[in-house]
């Protein structure tokens, strides 16, 4: 992809001025400010209708702005040299004398910080001299974009500026992990779970209790795409959107391919793309095929159990 030097220019005119803008990254589209500026990130709060209390991940291009916020262990170190940039956010402690400004933080003594790998986000962050907070470029709970357009889709002319990047290849969040103390997965994602464990020769789980996620109150509401979802499906109802991963004999108009070969990282990529594509539609719920619950096909059920409690 051809990088577009005016606009990534025009971007950083727009941050310095305590605007926030959307940015490309490999997982989803970022909401960015500048994460020192309490004005500027006020601002992300404001477009997405975020709850003041849901802190912000910050994302940095090198080692030496991240010294300046958070305190850094071996455990980062190790996933920082094998898999940065990348869809990886780590859960840090935050630096006494960090410039981070406290509403992305929520107050709190830690810190999510991510490289993320997109070649134009990358080079945004090696001409600003701050760190970009940025969520997801969506309103609160709502789908999260992969692109350009999914971003105009969400909020219109209300947003000032859209860098953009194409479609992002990976299609779902990155994956969290607290590193404050033993290491813990947060949030299922863009890394997997597996590599993790090779990596620092451990054995974590994700412990989410996918029955407790269902049962009221327990998970929250997300990537909604506004219809019921019905899950581990073999046969769809007419007025359904049908969401498959394996190609089947027979074609129908309310068929959604998330890959026609079981392949779980290709239906990573499709899921919120196809999501944002069927509530365009006039479906009146979705269903979908049972998706195995390994590798990303976890990342995906999580995603989708959460989706289905609009
Ligand atoms: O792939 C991604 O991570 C994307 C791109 C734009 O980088 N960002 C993203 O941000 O997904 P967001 O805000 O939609 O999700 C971040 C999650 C939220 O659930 C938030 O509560 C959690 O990270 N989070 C942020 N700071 C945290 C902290 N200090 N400790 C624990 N969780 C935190
Ligand atoms: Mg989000």
């Amino acid at each position: 992809m051809k990088r577009n030097h005016s606009n990534i220019k025009k971007a950083k005119k727009y941050l310095d001025n305590n605007n926030c803008i959307a940015v490309p990254t490999e997982t989803v589209y970022g909401l960015a400010a500048n994460a020192y500026s309490k004005k500027a990130t006020s601002k992300i709060f404001k477009l997405k209708k975020r709850p003041k209390k849901n802190p912000l991940i910050v994302h940095y291009c090198n080692l030496n702005m991240l010294k300046k916020d958070c305190e850094l262990n071996n455990d980062f170190f190790k996933l920082y040299e094998k898999l940065c940039p990348g869809p990886i956010t780590f859960v840090l402690k935050l630096k006494k004398d960090s410039k981070i400004c406290k509403n992305v933080t929520n107050n709190k003594k830690t810190l999510a910080v991510r490289f993320p790998n997109h070649p134009i986000t990358k080079k945004l962050l090696t001409i600003i001299n701050y760190p970009l907070a940025a969520p997801s470029a969506n309103i609160s709970t709502k789908i999260s974009p992969v692109s350009k357009e999914d971003v105009i889709d969400e909020f219109g002319k209300k947003i000032k500026f859209i860098l953009d990047g194409g479609r992002s290849h990976v299609g779902l969040e990155s994956t969290i992990i607290n590193l404050i103390g033993r290491p813990k997965v947060l949030r299922l994602g863009g890394i997997e779970i597996s590599k993790i464990n090779k990596i620092l020769r451990t054995n974590l789980k994700f412990n989410n209790n996918l029955k407790k996620i269902i049962s009221p109150g327990q998970g929250k509401i997300h990537y909604s795409p506004g219809i019921p979802i019905r899950l581990n499906v073999k046969k769809s109802k007419i007025d359904e959107a049908f969401i498959l991963i394996q190609k089947r004999k027979k074609s129908a108009k309310n068929f959604y391919y998330l890959s026609k070969n079981k392949n779980l990282k290709e239906a990573a990529k499709n899921l919120y793309k196809t999501l944002r594509m069927i509530r365009k539609k006039k479906f009146k719920s979705i269903s979908v095929e049972k998706i195995p619950n390994k590798g990303f096909g976890q990342a995906i059920n999580d995603r989708l159990i959460r989706a289905s409690k609009f």
